[in-house]
């Protein structure tokens, strides 16, 4: 490989009223360094005013998902050697699904909005005895792992820009909102279901997922998505069968 790394990326700016464009920049990299490493290069050496986000670098954060060579990935994830095509180009786009503001920053209003409308916290039964010491995690430990694989994620908005269904419908609750509605639903400490259910039963709630797999596949934490929107499919038809 070259020393050197072509990044096109697509630029935006609504203050100068122009459609989005490519811009081409030529930095020197080395293959392992992540895609992340070189877009700094490009904002420190050659453009100041391009814009993306990024924080942690370590893949903690979640705040520089963006789209690479057409699939949704974290910048600081993301060796340029992965991504790099045959001429040794790679093209950086903003994710997907959302409004984009400047560059490859976007609006994650939608997607918080979603988030918060699946009461996203533990909601433990009233009517229940306070415990004398802490409240006790009882369940199998194949079903403990999946909760607790649900519980990393770092709310990176790369499910959302990879599913095919939040950008064919809007309304759509998305992935993120419904394994973080799994992560609680499947607690054992949790008797939040009949507030969810209005939300989570509905057709642009759990139904509305079309099994594609694309948020698995996507997800920089390897939670497994989709497994998790089918539990949850099946704890509301069982919500349906109690009511
Ligand atoms: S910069 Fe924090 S996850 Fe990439």
């Amino acid at each position: 490989m070259d020393d050197t790394v072509q990044l096109d990326i697509q630029r935006f700016n609504p203050e100068t009223g122009q459609v989005p464009y490519w811009q081409t920049f030529e930095v020197p990299a080395e293959p392992g360094d992540p895609v992340l490493a070189a877009l700094m290069r490009v904002r420190e050496e050659q453009d100041g005013s391009l814009a993306f986000r990024a924080s942690c670098r370590s893949g903690i954060c979640g705040s520089d998902g963006m789209v690479i060579n057409g699939w949704p990935r974290l910048a600081c994830k993301t060796q340029i050697s992965e991504v790099q095509d045959a001429h040794g180009i790679i093209r950086i786009q903003p994710l997907f699904n959302l409004p984009r503001l400047k560059d490859l920053v976007v609006d994650q209003t939608p997607f918080w909005d979603k988030f918060s409308a699946v009461f996203p916290w533990l909601m433990p039964a009233v009517d229940k005895p306070e415990p004398e010491k802490e409240r006790r995690m009882q369940m199998e430990p194949d079903d403990f792992q999946l909760l607790s694989k649900a519980s990393d994620c770092i709310f990176c908005q790369i499910c959302f820009a990879a599913c095919p269904i939040v950008g064919l419908d809007q309304e759509f609750l998305g992935p993120q909102a419904l394994i973080k509605a799994y992560r609680f639903e499947a607690d054992p400490r949790d008797a939040g279901t009949p507030t969810r259910a209005p939300v989570l039963d509905d057709p642009e709630g759990v139904w509305r997922c079309r099994t594609i797999f694309n948020c698995t596949e996507a997800c920089p934490k390897g939670i497994p998505i989709t497994r998790g929107i089918q539990v949850l499919k099946r704890a509301m038809v069982q919500e349906e069968l109690r009511r």
